[in-house]
């Protein structure tokens, strides 16, 4: 019998909610039977962004009631985050996409290390914990495999607002010896996770924030919105100096807000459109997030039509090759860099890819060869040569776009695909077999002791 975990929360596929005590498997247990399919074709439904939903929950702790978040996603690491928030004393209640969050009575601010082990994300708690409470202890987030992940530009950002910080037996304790203060924040690098947790920390830090070289993605901007929402005086979101004025905490309130549409969860589609040949339409997101994901894949000889809430890619002709270089948005993004690279190993000619932003993400190139593809690599750059045809492997998703990546290399390799440590995959795409399905992918989910399919 397939060790069972205890999940308190159900992850729905197919939009039947399946728990796994149900399923007699675990998610590590299951993988993804992929076979050559003619086409991608049709129209898929974008989830909320996974990378905004996360800090819009956490953000919740600064307003003390019951906040609803609409569009999240029904992914596992919402379901990690809404554990973490119940164990800060909060409620959660999930009804569909939207989620009930009531802060009333969140009356811790540590965070224990089980899970944020499982989750470096729930060090988004670290800056609304400090607006609340004036203190937090948050347990180190290990590194994962695309890097260090290392989170010193929170810690300095934090300091200039006056937080004083110790390490306890892998905690990290935050204090407010003279209380929150507003100052110039300088990051190094336009990190994500910096800039959203020095926002949330300075929406209560007395006098004027502003912080510079800020991160400029989308969901930055989404978080800001939702903070303004709540009582937050924040200028600048999305651009790379953000400007914030002090409010009294007391003042800060539960709000309603609805999550921006995932881009990276769409640009994934999109390359399965373009890989296939489409056309495929993605709905419910603002193109202007993919405009670098849309040039280089009309680089590569796609078309691509866009409206004002969705995108829709096609290709007649063979894919050319194409450079890629990753960077802070609105630089390519890190999190399309396999799948584009999925793209180059079967496009004409040789492309190099570029990897800037993290230190170790190119684990797909070791499973996309065993499928047949020409990547080598030479410290951060992946010099890919197209091939023909990929075969069908069994494979491993390494991290959650490389294994939504190798999905959809099973749909164009000849024979069938085995994609083992969906886990990965399930952290971050909803119902993703269901909408590969739903646009005429050969994609099953199966526990990996069943049989194959017949042949
Ligand atoms: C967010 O991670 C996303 N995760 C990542 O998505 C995304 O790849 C990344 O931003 C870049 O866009 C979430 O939002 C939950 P960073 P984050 O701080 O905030 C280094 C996915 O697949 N750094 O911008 O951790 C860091 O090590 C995930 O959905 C420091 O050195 O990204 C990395 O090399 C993967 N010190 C680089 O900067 C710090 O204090 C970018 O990190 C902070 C970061």
């Amino acid at each position: 019998m397939a060790k069972r975990h205890r999940l308190n929360k159900s992850i729905v596929y197919n939009d039947a909610p399946v728990t796994l005590q149900q399923k007699g498997t675990t998610l590590a247990d299951d993988v993804i039977i992929v076979r050559e399919s003619a086409n991608l074709e049709g129209s898929v439904q974008v989830s909320g962004a996974k990378n905004s939903a996360l800090k819009l929950m956490a953000a919740s702790i600064i307003g003390c009631g019951k906040t609803t978040i609409g569009n999240v996603p029904l992914i596992s690491d919402i379901a990690i985050m809404s554990d973490v928030l119940e164990r800060l004393g909060a409620t959660v209640e999930r009804d569909g996409h939207e989620l009930a969050i009531d802060t009333t009575d969140v009356n811790r601010f540590e965070t224990p290390y089980e899970l944020v082990t499982k989750m470096r994300a729930s060090i988004s708690v670290l800056g609304p914990l400090i607006a609340r409470f004036g203190k937090a202890k948050v347990a180190m987030p290990g590194g994962c495999q695309i890097g260090a992940r290392k989170i010193d530009m929170h810690l300095v950002g934090l300091q200039v607002l006056g937080v004083e910080f110790e390490v306890d037996h892998g905690y990290l304790v935050a204090s407010t010896p003279h209380g929150l203060r507003g100052g110039h924040i300088f990051l190094d690098f336009p990190s994500v996770g910096a800039t959203e947790n020095t926002m949330m920390t300075a929406c209560v830090a007395e006098g004027e924030t502003i912080i510079d070289n800020a991160a400029r993605e989308p969901e930055i901007e989404d978080l800001a919105n939702m903070l303004n929402a709540m009582g937050a005086k924040i200028e600048g979101a999305g651009t790379s100096v953000v400007t914030i004025q002090g409010v009294p905490l007391e003042s800060m309130h539960p709000c309603t807000h609805d999550t921006v549409g995932d881009r990276i969860e769409a640009g994934t589609f999109l390359v399965g459109g373009a890989l296939m040949g489409g056309p495929v339409q993605v709905k419910g997101i603002d193109p202007s997030y993919l405009r670098m994901a849309i040039m280089k894949l009309e680089a590569m000889g796609c078309t691509v039509e866009t409206t004002e809430d969705s995108v829709t890619v096609k290709r007649e002709g063979p894919l050319q090759a194409v450079d890629i270089q990753t960077l802070p948005h609105p630089g390519f993004p890190t999190d399309l860099q396999a799948q584009f690279m999925l793209l180059a190993t079967v496009a004409q000619g040789s492309s190099i890819i570029t990897e800037n932003v993290f230190e170790n993400r190119f684990m797909f190139a070791a499973e996309i060869t065993r499928m047949g593809a020409d990547v080598t690599i030479d410290d951060h750059h992946a010099i890919v040569s197209g091939v023909s045809r990929l075969q069908g492997a069994p494979v491993e998703a390494t991290d959650l776009r490389a294994g939504a990546a190798l999905v959809l290399a099973g749909l164009a390799a000849e024979g069938e695909t085995v994609v083992h440590k969906i886990q990965h995959i399930d952290r971050g795409y909803e119902d993703y077999v269901g909408k590969l399905v739903s646009l005429g992918g050969d994609v099953r989910r199966c526990a990996a002791h069943e049989g194959r399919r017949d042949q």
